[in-house]
This record gives C-alpha cells, sequence and structure tokens, in this order.
C-alpha cells in the first residue's frame, strides 16, 4: 500500500511539475508560490483516489493522471487560503512555511487563484479525455463539489462553526460539505472517466460518503492528539478557536470508534468490485491509521 501510494505521488508531482512551468516575466513570483505549494509534501490522498478509482473501470493512465492532478491543484489551493491570517492563520503547512509566510499574503492569494483556476482548465484541455461530454461532466461536478455548496460553503460554516452551537447533525453536515465533497468527487472522476455503469457508480459514491467523514474525523482527531512535527502542521488549533468538531462533540474515544466504524462500511460498499478495487480497500485503512 505504501509503495502504491508513493508511486502515485511521484507520478502525480511529474504531471503537476509538467502542468505548471515556471515563467519568466513580472508575474514569475506567482509561478513561485504556485510550484512551491503545490510541488511541497502532502499525502496525494485525492489523486491517489482518483487513479485508483479510474484502475477499476480501465481508464488510461494519462487520462487519470492529469485529473489527480487538477484535484490536488485544487486542493492546495484551498489550504493555501485555509491558512491566511484571514482564516486559521497558520504557519506551517506540509512541513513548511505557509505560502502567505513564505512569500506575502497578495501572492498567497494570488498563487490560490490561480492553481483553482487551473485545475479547470487542465479538466477542459482535450488532452484529458477524448470525449468532450467527460470533460463537461467532470467541470461541472468539480465545480458543484468545491463551490459554494461544496468546499467554500463548508469553509464559510466552519468559521461560524462555535462548539456551544452545534450539534452532531450540524458537524456533520459542515464536515460533508467542508471536506466530504472533493474526496467524492475525487473517486467519483475515475467512475466518469471510465463511463461506469450507474449502479458501479453508486457504490463509488457511498464509498467515497463514508471515507470523506472517517478522513475528516481523524483530522479532528489528529488535531487532538497528534504530534506537529509528524503532521508537518500546527496541532491543537480547533479546541483553541473553540470549533466544534466531531471529537468536541463525541470525545476521543466515541469519535476513533465512529470513524471505525465508517471506514468499515465504506469498504463494505466495494463488495461488487473484485480485486481491481483492492487500493480502494486499502487506502480506507490508511485513512484511519494515518499518522499526518
Ligand atoms: C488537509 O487535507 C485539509 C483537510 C481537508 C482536512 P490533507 O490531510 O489531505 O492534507 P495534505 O494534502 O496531505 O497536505
Ligand atoms: C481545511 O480544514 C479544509 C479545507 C481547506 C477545505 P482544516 O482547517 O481543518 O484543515 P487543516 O487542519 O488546517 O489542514
Ligand atoms: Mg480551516
Ligand atoms: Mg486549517
Ligand atoms: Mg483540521
Amino acid at each position: 500500500m505504501k509503495e502504491a501510494m508513493a508511486s502515485a505521488a511521484a507520478a502525480v508531482n511529474a504531471e503537476m511539475d509538467r502542468l505548471l512551468p515556471m515563467v519568466d516575466g513580472p508575474e514569475s513570483r506567482l509561478f513561485e508560490a504556485m510550484r512551491y505549494s503545490t510541488l511541497a509534501g502532502g499525502k496525494r490522498l485525492r489523486p491517489f483516489l482518483v487513479t485508483s478509482t479510474a484502475r477499476i473501470f480501465g481508464v488510461s493512465p494519462s487520462s487519470a493522471i492529469r485529473v489527480a492532478a487538477s484535484v490536488e491543484m485544487l486542493h492546495t489551493y484551498s489550504l493555501i487560503h485555509d491558512d491566511l491570517p484571514a482564516m486559521d492563520d497558520d504557519d506551517l503547512r506540509r512541513g513548511m512555511p505557509t505560502c502567505h509566510r513564505k512569500f506575502d499574503e497578495a501572492t498567497a492569494i494570488l498563487a490560490g487563484d490561480a492553481l483553482l483556476t487551473r485545475a479547470f482548465e487542465i479538466l477542459a484541455e482535450p488532452e484529458t479525455h477524448a470525449d468532450p461530454a467527460v470533460r463537461c461532466e467532470l467541470v461541472l461536478l468539480l465545480g458543484r463539489a468545491s463551490g459554494a455548496h461544496g468546499m467554500v460553503g463548508g469553509q464559510m460554516f466552519d468559521l461560524a462553526a462555535k462548539d456551544e452551537e452545534m450539534d452532531m447533525h450540524a458537524v456533520t453536515r459542515l464536515q460533508q460539505m467542508k471536506t466530504g465533497r472533493l474526496i467524492g468527487y475525487s473517486c467519483e472522476a475515475g467512475a466518469v472517466l471510465g463511463k461506469a455503469p450507474r449502479q458501479a457508480r453508486a457504490h463509488v459514491q457511498a464509498y467515497a460518503h463514508d471515507l470523506g467523514l472517517a478522513f475528516q474525523i481523524v483530522d479532528d482527531l489528529l488535531d487532538v492528539e497528534g504530534d506537529a512535527a509528524e503532521m508537518g502542521k500546527a496541532a491543537g488549533k480547533d479546541a483553541d478557536a473553540g470549533k466544534a468538531t466531531f471529537v468536541s462533540l463525541l470525545g476521543v474515544e466515541r469519535a476513533r470508534a465512529q470513524a471505525s466504524m465508517l471506514v468499515d462500511q465504506a469498504v463494505s460498499r466495494l463488495e461488487s468490485f473484485d480485486e481491481k478495487a483492492d487500493l480502494l480497500r486499502d487506502v480506507a485503512k490508511f485513512v484511519l491509521e494515518r499518522r499526518n
């Protein structure tokens, strides 16, 4: 599993490097910042979900890797903006100074903007898939998952999420928007690329739904229990901010049990797939056991 993830990460890094070439001129600082944040560490989970799902449906690796690179760029934009002083005000990300610390706030905002835009541009480029309808559907799904009804809406919700005012229903909705939707998209994209039958696509969606929630519960657990050096980002931020999370509502033990239950449930959604889905089965376990 580790090897599979490492080799997928190397492939997506090479693709992003290719898709984000440096330029000369007064705007070169923008490209430096985009490359700095994107080519830094990171688990590359979303790209791995794209390529692993794509494999099940026999998608050509060259298509899958472009879609994988695109979603990682969009994810990186969300992290750059999440770290800004106006939001979580963080200094460390992926083991390095955050983009606005390394460069400056204006550059970090623009680097995020440009990565977001590039993500959609890549999807629309003919090299991504021969069928324009497939490209168009990817653009549509990524827009839905990452926009005001998805990730960005979730980020707005998160800023307002005071611990004392939230219940499990509200936190689940928040996390589903903030994190779950993009993870859902990552899995669904592999199915869209492979023109998967409706039923198979529904199984993938159900898997991704459970996995996304488990992933965010673990993120909340790591914020409490994790080691900042190992994670490459600050710990203890959520409690300091009085943020409502699965852990603040359930406590550590029950949150962990909930994540574990969700991971089992996610794996059970893959029953109808053969061993081609083993990477998805394994990555679900990784999500639960991860330390960063
Ligand atoms: C962190 O995402 C932000 C959340 C959505 C919880 P990851 O934990 O996937 O961050 P990287 O990409 O590995 O740095
Ligand atoms: C960030 O959530 C989610 C997005 C960027 C969409 P967090 O604020 O919990 O992520 P970390 O803990 O800083 O990585
Ligand atoms: Mg945040
Ligand atoms: Mg944050
Ligand atoms: Mg967090």
